[in-house]
């Protein structure tokens, strides 16, 4: 795909990402950012590390919902995204146009942590692998990721990835491969976790239930967690 492909989308792109089924699900997309940085703290936490002391970038950040969200609950947020147009509501947050797919717009050691929302599945999979040994350019030794996936063993999350217009090009990676992935990247996966069972309604009453799966490979998304090898 063009790295700019982004911009079509950039204008509609909160009409675009919807679908009826995606809908019943939750109709506000804070409700999927919400679940991510409470994974992403919840994470932190059992690393014993505070999010204040840490550098976070957000490759392929979009349009900054999760840094809006989570940015001030960090010493530093960076966003970055190949799309300008898709950056172009971010004035009120700190984000740098990535020209190239595989380069990151930033110095080497200069964050703590990065994640990946939802990106990898729109990027070229000859590129994967170049782009997350980048990431670990940017990270100081021992520095954290998260990639952040649909699992395409869901076959809701299939159907709905099926219907979205953005994902006209995915190509879906399962939480293996984005743990070979983090691997031949130099990064140990530490932790791997499957979410969004419930839509948000029961989500809101019966949430807790939802830890039952976190194991099981059924959830709607998975979290993959791994720290750069230092050295
Ligand atoms: C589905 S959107 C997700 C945006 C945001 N992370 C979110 O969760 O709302 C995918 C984003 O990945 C970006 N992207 C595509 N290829 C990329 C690459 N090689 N490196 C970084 N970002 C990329 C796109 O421009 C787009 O903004």
């Amino acid at each position: 795909m063009s790295t700019t492909e982004f911009d079509e989308y950039a204008a509609q792109y909160d009409d675009l990402v919807r679908s009826p089924i995606r809908d019943r699900f939750s109709t506000d997309s804070t409700f999927f950012a919400e679940r991510k940085w409470q994974l992403l703290h919840r994470f932190l936490a059992r690393q014993g590390v505070s999010s204040h002391d840490l550098d976070w970038l957000d490759v392929g950040c979009g349009t900054g919902t999760l840094l809006r969200l989570a940015g001030s609950d960090f010493n530093s947020a960076s966003g970055c995204d190949p799309s300008s147009e898709m950056l172009e509501t971010c004035d009120d947050l700190s984000i740098s146009v990535q020209r190239e797919a595989t380069r990151l717009p930033f110095e080497s050691d200069r964050f703590d942590i990065v994640t990946l929302v939802c990106v990898l599945h729109h990027v070229l999979p000859s590129d994967r692998l170049a782009l997350m040994q980048d990431v670990g350019r940017v990270l100081r030794p021992g520095g954290m990721v998260c990639i952040f996936e649909h699992n395409p063993l869901n076959p809701v999350t299939r159907l709905v990835v099926s219907q979205t217009p953005v994902d006209r090009d995915a190509v879906l990676l399962s939480s293996g491969e984005s743990k070979r992935l983090l691997r031949d990247a130099g990064c140990s996966p530490s932790h791997l976790e499957y979410f969004l069972y419930l839509p948000e309604s029961l989500y809101r009453r019966i949430g807790g239930v939802e830890k039952i799966g976190t194991r099981l490979p059924f959830g709607g998304q998975y979290a993959a967690f791994g720290k750069y090898d230092v050295g």
